[in-house]
């Protein structure tokens, strides 16, 4: 859908995937009892007045509409086909997405993962969200919106990012820290790449020239995907046992189970181990046995901040920086490059 149409050089994309930005209540005032991913992106657009100002066209399209707690890998596939058929386009300036805060962190890292840096070149792909429906009184998706423009229009700007409450973060870094605050994300000990204050993008981090890290399979085999390798999370915690990583071998020797994210036999299981990558006896033990029944057995931390440091005595990968949650979608991917193309 096309949201202004003068002839202006360049053109924004905005897709919308839901969330509470695009939330429904009942009262102005109820920023707790509404339903997510009910208003779309071409209305919250016109609810933005000031954006046909921009000296660019914007140009939207409903992707998704959803409460990201929901978010899988079919909705994943569906936008990194539409961002990179935009990205494509040489008059596209910058791609912007609208996501629900709780799974944003995901998205964020599976677009950084897969986006070719050819692709991506200087155009910034930035997801952006709110902690207030739309129908709220102090709604915050108006002007997250605005600030992700910002950022998708700033020079220097690149690679995929998120902001919220006037704070630039990373794809690798991001992380949603509070269920309710409006500042609601944190990008750890590396910080925000920046901030927008007024409509004026400061960068203070890092931005990589490039986003360089592993090689994963390409976006239009991607596309094809039909099964997802089934990567588990489990936590290291006081009185953890094998338990849970015994039910996935056992699973694993059932017939494979259609699932919703992934289906089949476990293939892979990310630790949210406790510190530096500590794990009760039980389920290291456990853990030994699924690494020796051939699955990919990866430890991150359970830490807010910081990363796993390797240690000499260390018995299984670390995930080399990566929050559980993005570690579980390296996984998946390096699982499938491993699969190849006859996999998919
Ligand atoms: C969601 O993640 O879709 C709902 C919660 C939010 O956006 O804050």
């Amino acid at each position: 859908m096309q949201v202004m149409s003068q002839k202006k050089l360049k053109k924004m994309v905005v897709l919308g995937t839901g969330g509470t930005i695009a939330g429904k209540a009942a009262d102005a005032s109820d920023n707790l009892g509404y339903t997510a991913g009910q208003v779309g992106v071409a209305q919250l657009l016109a609810a933005i007045p000031s954006l046909k100002d921009l000296p660019c066209e914007v140009v939207c399209e409903q992707v998704a509409q959803l409460d990201s707690k929901d978010m899988d890998f079919a909705v994943w596939q569906a936008l990194l086909a539409r961002v990179g058929h935009f990205l494509a386009q040489p008059e596209v300036q910058g791609v912007v997405i609208t996501h629900g805060t709780d799974t944003l962190e995901e998205t964020a890292y599976f677009l950084h993962a897969v986006l070719p840096d050819a692709l991506l070149g200087d155009k910034p792909v930035v997801l952006t969200c709110a902690m207030r429906p739309a129908t709220s009184a102090q709604a915050d998706g108006p002007q997250n919106v605005l600030d992700a423009f910002a950022v998708a229009m700033s020079p220097g700007a690149r690679g995929v990012v998120a902001v919220c409450a006037g704070q630039i973060h990373s794809a690798l870094d991001v992380q949603k820290v509070h269920p309710y605050r409006l500042d609601a994300f944190d990008s750890g000990d590396a910080g925000p790449l920046g901030r927008v204050d007024a409509n004026r993008v400061k960068m203070e981090g890092k931005w990589p020239e490039t986003k360089g890290g592993q090689a994963y399979p390409a976006i239009e085999d991607i596309a094809k995907v039909q099964h997802w390798p089934r990567v588990e999370i489990v936590l290291n915690h006081a009185g953890a046992s094998g338990l849970m990583v015994q039910a996935l071998l056992d699973q694993r020797d059932k017939q494979d189970q259609p699932g919703s994210a992934s289906e089949g036999a476990v293939q892979g299981i990310v630790v949210a181990a406790t510190g530096n990558g500590t794990v009760h006896q039980a389920l290291a033990d456990a853990l030994l046995k699924a690494q020796a029944a051939g699955v990919k057995v990866v430890i991150a931390t359970r830490c807010a901040y910081g990363r796993v440091l390797p240690t000499p005595h260390a018995v299984f990968p670390d995930s080399n920086g990566l929050s559980p949650v993005k570690a579980r979608i390296a996984l998946m991917l390096e699982l499938l490059e491993l699969r190849g193309a006859a996999g998919f």
